[in-house]
């Protein structure tokens, strides 16, 4: 059997395999499930920035959450003071989990704002968390902010959390920055320990009778992995962050292509909702087909051997792969 134990943050984790944020890591049960799989670690589902405002609110504390307008925002959010049961059932999920499991737990914030994730950062860490992750769902909409603004803001919001907890923090990104290399730097330099490559966006269509936007949570294909590769394969030797391939991921082959790319580890979600828990003992040991038959002793020794790390300009790479393409395919039969 090939070794298929990987290092992400710092955490050993007994496989590259990762259970992604959701509410179906936010069951006991279910991570005893996941670990006796053979996951090497699960995010737990996120503890909403808004959930955290309105518990303050209740509380009195009056936050510091960086734009004015943001009071007025929470008035069309849904009430998300028990969504994934709410913030002192989080911290007591944190606890039971890391007293019955082996495997790291990483525990996950969502949104925008500094506010008060230091404090509750710190309060996952002392509950027993093992990382954090931040997932910055984000939209730049205001024609006034530059995308450095957008940037700096975004790096600020990591070292300010980094600051307060101990713990390894990693940061979910959206796909949509116009830098991208560069600001893995920021962040890096900010503080954080990983990236996880990407958020997905869930993109509203519009219903054409009753004139509305009609919100979609549309299920994850194999085609959302090819974005995630190419940014592994890319950032992989060019940062010095471990890099998480998150999106798309269903079978072992997909892991694999993860882990070639240049991603230490890959998180699995929408798969497991499929295909429940056991599915990760699919993937653990057709990675360790893979790795045997193709004459690698550890998924470590994989990691990044077809990513672009020797490609001196991997912009002018793929833009000849671009061209190439579109050559073949002026060129193929029609
Ligand atoms: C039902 C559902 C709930 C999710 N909840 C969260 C969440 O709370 N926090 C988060 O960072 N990502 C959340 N995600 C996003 C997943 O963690 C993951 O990034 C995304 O689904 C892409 O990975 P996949 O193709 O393996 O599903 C959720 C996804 C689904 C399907």
């Amino acid at each position: 059997m090939a070794n298929l134990e990987v290092n992400w943050m710092g955490l050993r984790l007994k496989s590259p395999f990762i259970a992604g944020s959701s509410p179906l890591t936010g069951t006991l049960e279910n991570l005893l499930k996941l670990e006796k799989a053979g996951a090497g670690a699960a995010v737990l589902p996120s503890l909403f920035e808004e959930q955290l405002a309105a518990a303050a609110t209740d509380l009195d504390k009056g936050l510091e959450l960086g734009t004015e307008s943001y009071g007025e925002a929470l008035s069309f959010f849904p009430d998300m003071g028990s969504y994934n049961r709410g913030r002192d059932l989080y911290l007591e999920l944190i606890r039971t989990a890391r007293k019955e499991l082996s495997m790291p737990i990483i525990a996950s914030l969502n949104g925008i704002h500094p506010g008060s994730w230091c404090e509750f950062g710190r309060a996952m860490q002392d509950a027993g968390a093992d990382a954090l992750e931040l997932n910055v769902y984000a939209l730049n909409t205001d024609p006034a902010v530059s995308a450095s603004k957008a940037e700096r803001d975004l790096a600020e919001l990591v070292r300010h959390t980094v600051s307060c907890v101990t713990i390894p923090v990693s940061v979910k990104l959206a796909p949509f920055y116009t830098a991208l290399p560069n600001l893995a730097h920021k962040l890096k330099r900010a503080g954080a320990r990983g990236l996880v490559l990407f958020n997905r966006f869930y993109n509203p269509d519009l219903d054409l009778e009753k004139k509305t936007p009609v919100p979609r949570l549309s299920k994850t294909t194999q085609d959302e992995l090819w974005l995630r590769l190419r940014w592994s394969a890319i950032l992989y030797g060019r940062v010095k962050l471990d890099l998480a391939l998150s999106g798309g991921v269903s079978k072992a082959e997909d892991a694999v292509k993860a882990l070639l790319s240049g991603a230490s580890v890959v998180q699995v979600t929408s798969a497991l909702y499929e295909k429940g828990p056991e599915l990760i003992r699919t993937l653990v040991l057709g990675l360790d087909r893979w790795l045997e038959e193709n004459g690698y002793s550890s998924a470590r020794e994989a990691t990044g051997s077809l990513s672009q790390k020797s490609v001196e300009d991997p912009g002018a790479f793929e833009r000849a792969n671009y061209l190439q393409l579109l050559r073949a395919f002026r060129d193929g039969p029609r």
